[in-house]
């Protein structure tokens, strides 16, 4: 007898993880890859912190935690809402989960009914479109381009038709790395709480901005669920730490959620977060070799014939137009890692139409590391 397979757990790929696993591969025979596939940045935690938390390691038990997440975190969470926003955030209004990927399913799950319309720019971040479709839900794809700055605007959120029931908003944003301006963010929160519809503010990349810092939905209104991790700003990816700060009123669900589906977030993790808030000075440093990468990186992509990419203001990626080259990017993307040993995520990840256009490349790791990509690609194209 076949035994069947669930329709709704069959989803796409994440494009970026599979060509990091095609990396690895690579790695595994011997080879040396250039890693502009994935958002992971080169550094780790300082190691004073890892000195502090080795003691931490030493004398706690690392038991199970409360779902919500340990209250020092919390407590220093909130802090830094008020240090680096000037926002006072409530830490019983913060949620610990594992990162801000595991954030996103209690929210999705406490926010939305199966078949509700939620809102995501495209091109954006595939595991909005894949997670929202395995728990059941609409996607309702938001086209940004070139004329917008790649930027969701208030007034293309009112011509949605029909309404949606929930946005997922990223800024700055993967893969563009365009930043919203304050203004506008008000104007989308404030047609989000005239129409009712529960805004999703995906704040990952936030202290990863080269001009204007971002904006915070928290301190906009009491509706939108803020969602956030320690992967990025805080070089904590494998540690799978992130949070989400929740209106009131779904609080106790998706706590309840969190109880049921993973009972609690890493313990250890959580302690290490609480030494990451504490040398957050030792991660703003980094944002000077980002925006290095950047420069670098954008100085060399015109010199192979890659003219056109969205305005990167902040995150750690260039979204490149790369049709002067090719117009398969998944294709294009396979023969430079084969070729090159120069890892890269093809746009279809992002944008399953005009995605095949595009190559994302991620500039948060070493500068020598870009530097050494760019020869490589020089030679190959
Ligand atoms: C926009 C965006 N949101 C969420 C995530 C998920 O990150 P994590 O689960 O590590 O917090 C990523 C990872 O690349 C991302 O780019």
């Amino acid at each position: 007898m076949t035994l069947k397979i669930a329709r709704r757990g069959q989803i796409p790929p994440f494009l970026a993880m599979d060509f990091l696993r095609a990396a690895a591969r690579r790695e595994a025979q011997g080879a040396h890859v250039c890693h502009l596939e994935v958002g992971q940045p080169a550094s780790g935690l300082p190691p004073a912190a890892l000195a502090e938390l080795g003691k931490t390691l030493a004398t706690e038990r690392m038991g199970y935690t409360v779902a919500q997440g340990i209250e020092p975190l919390r407590h220093a969470l909130a802090d830094m809402y008020d240090t680096v926003y000037g926002v006072s955030v409530d830490p019983e209004r913060i949620v610990l989960t594992c990162g801000s990927s595991g954030g996103f399913v209690l929210a999705i799950l406490a926010a939305f009914e199966p078949g509700d319309r939620v809102g995501i720019t495209c091109p954006g971040y595939p595991a909005y479109r894949h997670m929202l479709s395995a728990l059941g839900c609409e996607p309702v794809p938001i086209r940004v381009d070139a004329r917008t700055g790649y930027r969701l605007t208030a007034a293309a959120l009112e011509a949605v038709d029909p309404p949606l029931d929930g946005l997922i908003v990223a800024s700055p944003a993967n893969p563009t790395g365009t930043v919203i301006p304050g203004p506008e963010m008000q104007a989308i929160m404030t047609v989000c709480d005239a129409r009712g519809i529960r805004l999703i503010s995906d704040e990952i990349y936030h202290g990863l901005t080269y001009a204007d810092p971002a904006t915070t939905v928290a301190g906009l209104s009491p509706n939108p669920i803020v969602v956030n991790s320690f992967s990025k700003f805080y070089c904590m990816t494998g540690w799978r730490l992130g949070w989400v700060v929740a209106p009131a009123e779904l609080l106790r669900p998706m706590e309840c959620l969190a109880q049921n589906l993973y009972i609690s977030p890493p313990t250890l993790s959580q302690h290490a977060g609480i030494l990451a808030l504490r040398h957050r000075a030792d991660f703003d440093v980094l944002r000077e070799t980002y925006a290095r990468n950047r420069a670098l990186l954008s100085a060399a992509l015109p010199e192979l014939g890659i003219r056109h990419f969205a305005p990167a203001d902040g995150a750690f990626y260039l979204y490149a137009d790369v049709s002067d080259i090719t117009s398969d990017s998944l294709a294009f993307c396979e023969r430079m890692l084969e070729e090159t040993g120069v890892a890269t995520t093809p746009g279809l990840d992002f944008d399953d139409g005009e995605g095949s256009r595009f190559v994302r490349f991620s500039f948060c790791t070493t500068t020598a590391e870009i530097e050494e990509a760019v020869r490589r690609l020089k030679a190959w194209l």
